[in-house]
């Protein structure tokens, strides 16, 4: 996730304001930044690696001329976050630059013909493609619109892209697919950018950019096409009346409840890990004599379900391991044939990379799944992964968590597919099903919330929480009792439902909510069974089962109704969804503020 800003004014300087844009869009990243402007033909770029206001004080990014600037700031995915890197990137002559947010799926192709052409890569982004793409186009168009849309056309993957060139400095080509993009529409100008936050200081007025559209902006206005067949779009600007910090928040109350509905998104990017990354990591894991998949907190969580896809589909046995029990546990047994999975949001917990340390001293092979391309995690791996969920503001981490999901189920289906352990077709439905995790996220959000908000509501008081499940729906339960105790401090336990019976069991008694993790897979007939041992002892049964499961739903006081036909074995992805929201609307009906909880940090950097 990267943030992106393009300004053009009637009369004045567009750099300051570009500046002042991109400062609302840090949340977006904060890695490296750049700035670039047109100014009587000629084009103009500053950049750095670092944070905003560091690379500012060194470099001055508002002292650069011209009515016309695109702005960027970074959340690296591919390519390290220097100043190289940074961007905006420009093509072989210096004439066109472009700020790209999104991941160009096809770029090691692109770049293979560009270079065969004789164009001169120096960067090790996906972005530099689009910059020469458009080039090339240029030689036979001359006209960068045009250029830009037969470029874009090329493109697969998720962009928002804009576009200046010095041949042609009275406009921004503007495209966008899958990433956000909107044109602010102003007395003084006209504006595009990842979000409203980042340009209403400058206006209250918005067209939003649907996905294949490009666009061109002018000073005075803006036309829209369908990228397809360029058919015109007419689209009315709407207004709206949010102040700035409410506009952070993209009209959402807390940031943790944004972050749960930008799932659908960060899915999205999670999808697009580049197969050669993924086939070096699966090669690892398949070579290695023992796997541990080491991690904390929520991390942990992800771990634990990633322990029964390697085994169900790859027949791979993994050990998944909490990060400061790791060298304790594991440490003196752990050797140059043993593969360490470490998973980590921030990439800068403590206790995993300590973990991690000591098994590289002892020539362990080091696998990174991380969120942070920048963090100490992937400097000492010898191979990793990013989720590329963009930063999260919440401490409580819900998409990183299911973003970390989507990787691992990614790795095990490969593992599955070259261990040859279950047939295509099982692979292909999964695959598909994995795919269409963003649009089931979706419609989990859509089908639960409302119900969830109700039995919050209902269940504000209690003061005791059980959740239980069998199978992968263990590490679901787990998560969702994270959540809870992390943001509304109320106790809660979580166990594997069989479990229950020797030890938890006896704290149930009259009214207690137990919720059970019921997806409707091989472990349900046996969640039927434990329903029923709560229920006898009077516990308020809540159910989270499969749309039209009457049999639990017959048992259940309460039920929270999922999809059909979610696989097992994906079901924690969105399965814990309606977990998060339940922690969230109990959180904030007893008044709490679910963004900041007492006594936890974001990364946890000390033993
Ligand atoms: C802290 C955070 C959790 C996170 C855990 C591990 O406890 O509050 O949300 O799951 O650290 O962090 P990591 O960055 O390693 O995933």
């Amino acid at each position: 996730m990267c943030g992106i800003t393009g300004i053009i004014l009637k009369k004045g300087n567009a750099a300051p304001l570009v500046y002042e844009s991109l400062k609302r869009l840090e949340y977006r990243g904060y890695d490296s930044a750049g700035i670039a402007s047109i100014d009587n033909l000629k084009l103009y770029m500053k950049k750095d690696s670092g944070k905003l206001d560091e690379i500012h004080k060194k470099i001055d990014l508002t002292d650069i001329p011209g009515p016309l600037v695109i702005g960027h700031i970074r959340w690296a995915t591919h390519g390290y976050p220097d100043k190289i890197n940074a961007h905006p990137h420009t093509d072989c002559t210096k004439t066109i630059a472009v700020v790209h947010n999104g991941v160009i799926e096809n770029f090691l192709e692109l770049r293979r013909e560009l270079e065969e052409k004789g164009h001169k890569f120096i960067t090790r982004t996906d972005t530099e493609v689009v910059p020469h793409l458009i080039e090339e186009e240029m030689n036979a168009t001359d006209d960068l619109y045009t250029a830009v849309l037969r470029a874009v056309r090329k493109l697969k993957g998720s962009y928002a892209l804009a576009i200046i060139s010095s041949s042609e400095p009275d406009k921004i080509v503007c495209a966008r697919n899958e990433s956000p993009l909107i044109i602010g529409v102003g007395k003084e100008g006209m504006y595009c950018s990842s979000d409203i936050p980042a340009i209403l200081e400058y206006t209250n007025k918005f067209i939003t950019l649907d996905n294949r559209e490009i666009a061109i902006l002018t000073h005075d206005g803006v036309s829209i096409r369908k990228i397809k067949d360029e058919q015109v779009v007419y689209r009315t600007s709407f207004e709206v009346d949010w102040d700035i910090e409410q506009a952070e928040k993209q009209g959402y109350p807390h940031f943790m409840l944004k972050e749960i509905h930008e799932q659908p998104d960060s899915l999205r990017d999670a999808l697009r890990l580049q197969e050669q990354y993924l086939d070096l990591v699966t090669t690892f894991l398949d070579r290695g004599r023992e796997i541990f998949l080491v991690a904390a907190g929520t991390s942990y969580h992800a771990c634990l379900a990633a322990s029964y896809m390697f085994s169900k589909l790859a027949k791979l046995t993994t050990y998944p391991v909490i990060a400061s029990e790791f060298i304790d546990r594991y440490g003196d047994a752990v050797g140059i044939d043993s593969v360490i999975l470490a998973v980590s949001q921030s990439g800068e917990t403590y206790d995993t990379l300590k973990a991690v340390d000591h098994a590289r001293m002892r020539a362990a092979t080091i696998i990174g799944i991380t969120n942070n391309v920048a963090s100490t995690l992937t400097r000492v791996s010898r191979a990793y992964l990013v989720q590329q969920s963009g930063p999260e503001i919440g401490v409580a981490a819900t998409k990183t968590f299911t973003a970390q999901l989507i990787v691992l189920a990614q790795l095990a289906l490969r593992l599955a597919k070259i261990r040859g352990k279950i047939s295509q077709d099982e692979i292909d439905e999964l695959k598909e099903k994995l795919y269409r995790m963003p649009e089931i996220i979706k419609e989990t959000i859509i089908m639960t919330e409302e119900k969830v908000k109700e039995l919050a509501e209902k269940y504000r008081d209690k003061n005791l929480f059980l959740f239980l499940g069998r199978g992968i729906s263990t590490a679901t339960a787990l998560e969702g009792r994270l959540k809870l105790l992390e943001i509304t401090y109320k106790p809660a336990l979580a166990f594997p439902a069989a479990e229950s019976k020797h030890g938890p069991i006896s704290i149930v008694e009259e009214g207690v909510p137990v919720i059970f993790i019921a997806p409707y897979d091989e472990t349900r007939k046996d969640v039927i069974g434990n329903i029923m041992e709560m229920k006898a002892r009077g516990a308020e049964i809540i159910a989270l089962c499969e749309e039209g499961d009457e049999e639990i739903k017959g048992l259940a006081d309460e039920y929270i109704e999922m999809s059909r036909d979610i696989p097992g074995l994906l079901s924690p992805i969105p399965y814990v969804v309606p977990l998060q929201l339940l922690a969230y609307y109990l959180a904030v009906y007893n008044g709490l503020d679910p963004d900041k909880p007492r006594n936890l940090a974001k990364s946890v950097t000390v033993p």
